[in-house]
């Protein structure tokens, strides 16, 4: 006969102290995000001040103030900022992906020391099609200027893991102003595209403040206009790099290079 098992409680996990975070911050360093974990910030010196808190306190008010029951993904998650706001905002499942694994790593002791419940999975933004669902909340906030293939980032996103909202935000430089374009010009219309409100990204071939993965900087009028060839709808611009949008039918031209329509896809 089995011995009964006397009845055990685990042992309460003694909270760290600080020098302890203070040691596995520098451990883990260095940091895009300054977060406070347990009083200790992660990124003090940060070179956009007090980063992204900064930049969420702009637009926050711009994304739904309770989340409960709803999905996220945070693409380019890095140490987690976005993916752990979503979750205090009650989201049920907050996956992250991030294609660094130091920057997952941050993310996974942050969210620990937030005490949200978070997934976090090494995953680039052009495999999304692996995680097999839709989200209702995507963040893609400062990932796109570091790809060489937006378009084709965007494009996937809509097409995989987009459910309903998408909350983007991209580096810009270039005119601010949005011109009208239309819909087609004869070939020997060129004016146009000398209009600085004309849709335009500028390619860095080498490098922009320092940072070789810094690939294109569009302007303002081309991140919506590639937003909307993407198929996401532009509800507001709550910031002047974050536009919030809803998934949309992509233009019908947007498959016709990429992906390729193959049997399956024409299924969907
Ligand atoms: C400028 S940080 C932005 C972090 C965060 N989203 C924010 O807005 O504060 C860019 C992040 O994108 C990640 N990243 C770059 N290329 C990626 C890719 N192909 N797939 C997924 N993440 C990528 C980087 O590792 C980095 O964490």
């Amino acid at each position: 006969m089995t011995p009964l098992q006397p009845m055990t409680t685990p042992p309460p996990v003694r909270p760290l102290t600080e020098d302890e975070i203070r040691a596995r911050v520098t451990a883990l360093g260095p940091w895009f995000h300054n977060l406070d974990l347990g009083g200790v910030m992660t990124a003090p010196d940060h070179f956009l001040g007090d980063y992204p808190a900064v930049k969420w306190k702009r637009f926050e008010a711009a994304i739904p103030a309770d989340l409960t029951g709803r999905t996220v993904l945070d693409i380019g998650c890095n140490a987690g900022f976005y993916a752990i706001e979503m979750k205090k905002r009650g989201a049920e499942r907050v996956v992250g992906i991030d294609f660094d694994e130091d920057y997952l790593a941050q993310a996974r002791f942050a969210a620990e020391m937030a005490g949200q419940d978070i997934e976090f999975r090494r995953l680039s933004v052009y495999d999304v099609a692996a995680l097999g669902e839709r989200f209702d909340v995507v963040i893609f906030m400062g990932v796109l200027y570091h790809l060489r293939h937006p378009l084709l980032a965007l494009d996937l996103i809509h097409r995989h893991v987009a459910g309903d909202l998408l909350v983007f935000q991209s580096m810009q430089r270039g005119s601010n102003a949005v011109a009208p374009v239309a819909d087609d010009y004869p070939f020997t219309e060129t004016a146009h595209f000398d209009d600085p409100g004309y849709p335009k990204m500028h390619f860095i071939e080498h490098h922009y403040s320092g940072d070789p993965t810094n690939w294109w900087a569009p302007n303002r009028a081309c991140s919506e206009a590639m937003l909307r060839s993407a198929g996401f709808e532009i509800l507001s611009h709550p910031e002047e790099e974050v536009f919030v949008c809803r998934r949309a039918e992509a233009p019908e031209a947007n498959a016709a290079v990429y992906p390729a329509r193959g049997p399956e896809e024409s299924a969907r």
